[in-house]
């Protein structure tokens, strides 16, 4: 999340700055997400998250579009918030080894992650608007719609994993 200060003085320059955190938020899951792919095994859960990797490079060259459009350099702020996260995410994957319970643990941080950038493309979007920019607020609003099916994705993938998660457990 943009940090607030006397120095952000106007809704256009907070606006600038979500998209410098969110421009580092999206490069930090691009690097995240090879190895949460590979600590996958449901077929269905690594396909749905290969697809959201080759979309979220996507998410970074629409906002170098959208920096573009502003005339402002395209810039990366660190984003603390989706770091937490990635870290959270990094210490599932140190911890557990590959199956169907590491999956729903998977999912439950892919969720996380997604939520994060809902809401936050949510914003800048509205900022867009605000603004006067609907030219860029439509350009977020294809991302925002991206992140929200993968969401969807990953619910409709955990319900048959979390049914394999179940059987795990009770085998135990
Ligand atoms: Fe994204």
């Amino acid at each position: 999340m943009a940090i607030f200060g006397p120095k952000v003085a106007s809704l256009q320059e907070l606006f600038v700055q979500e998209l410098e955190d969110l421009y580092d938020a999206e490069h930090q899951i691009v690097k995240a997400l090879p190895k949460v792919i590979d600590a996958a095994s449901a077929p269905a859960l690594k396909a749905a998250l290969a697809m959201h990797l080759e979309q979220t490079h996507n998410h970074v060259r629409r906002l170098e579009q959208v920096f573009n459009r502003l005339g402002a350099p395209a810039r990366e702020k660190r984003c603390d918030g989706m770091a937490g996260i990635l870290k959270e995410v990094e210490k599932t994957l140190r911890e557990g080894q590959s199956s169907p319970i590491m999956d729903a643990a998977i999912i439950g941080a892919a969720q996380r992650v997604e939520h994060y950038e809902i809401a936050a493309y949510g914003t800048v979007r509205a900022f867009a608007e605000r603004l006067g920019r609907s030219d860029v607020a439509r350009v977020l609003e294809e991302t925002l719609n991206e992140e929200k099916a993968a969401d969807a994705k990953l619910t409709e993938v955990a319900r048959q994993i979390n049914s394999q998660a179940t059987v795990a457990g009770l085998r135990r």
